[in-house]
């Protein structure tokens, strides 16, 4: 499902992050552990194409996100790859059924209301359709990031630390979140994390190395 090769990152010329190989299929479940500077958000950022990597080659799909002009990443991002982000990015000026129908607009899908309320109602979010992100609760607004990152059926399903601010039983509850979201799509998951509580509960683990 995806492929990285010979994958390295420099920020300002001192290189953060090196990947020899690693390769997933499609439908795998994957822990991306490390500890804290290791580079992990920088990979998922080059996993879903938010970042070029300074050297190495990042397949996703079938298709070389390096080669990719910039306007046709941003579609194949939109359509195929889902990312629940640390900072969750919602846009606090649209309603949560907005957040959704804006991420059908940016994949260049057609607005899909019934999808957008399926996807609302598996989370248990179907009465804050109308709420903006500020009216809700964490739990609730990371949901909603959730909900936004699965509403396309994405290929691939990404989050960066999900469950670092959370407590044993919420950390569990977003776990299997993720995972059987992941699953209803088909899709193929990769949670960046240090969070050591996780780690036997998912069944395939990238170790990220400290940076030299
Ligand atoms: N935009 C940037 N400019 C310069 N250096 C950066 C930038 N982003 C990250 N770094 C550096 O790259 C290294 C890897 O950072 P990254 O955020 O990928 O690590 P991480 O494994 O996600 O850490 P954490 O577990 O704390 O989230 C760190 O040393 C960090 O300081
Ligand atoms: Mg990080």
């Amino acid at each position: 499902m995806f492929e990285l090769r010979d994958i390295r990152h420099d920020y300002d010329g001192s290189e953060v992050l090196r990947v020899a190989a690693w390769r997933a299929t499609q439908g795998e479940q994957w822990l991306m552990l490390g500890p804290s500077g290791s580079g992990k958000t920088t990979l998922l950022h080059i996993l879903a194409g938010i970042l070029r990597p300074s050297a190495g080659s990042a397949m996703v799909a079938g298709e070389d996100l390096a080669a990719m002009p910039a306007a046709k990443l941003d579609r194949f991002r939109g359509a195929h790859i889902g990312i629940v982000l640390q900072r969750l990015h919602l846009v606090d000026s649209l309603s949560v059924m907005d957040n959704l129908l804006l991420a059908q607009w940016l994949a260049g899908a057609a607005q899909d209301r019934a999808r957008a309320r399926e996807v609302l109602a598996g989370l248990d979010l179907a009465d804050k359709a109308d709420a903006r992100p500020h009216e809700l609760s964490f739990g609730q607004a990371q949901r909603v990031a959730v909900a936004r990152a699965v509403v396309n059926r994405p290929r691939l399903l990404l989050a960066d630390e999900p469950t670092s601010n959370l407590d044993d039983v919420r950390c569990a509850q977003v776990l299997e979140l993720l995972q059987a979201q992941a699953a209803a799509c088909g899709a193929t998951l990769v949670i960046a994390t240090h969070d050591q509580r996780v780690k036997s509960r998912v069944p395939n683990q990238y170790l990220l190395e400290a940076a030299a």
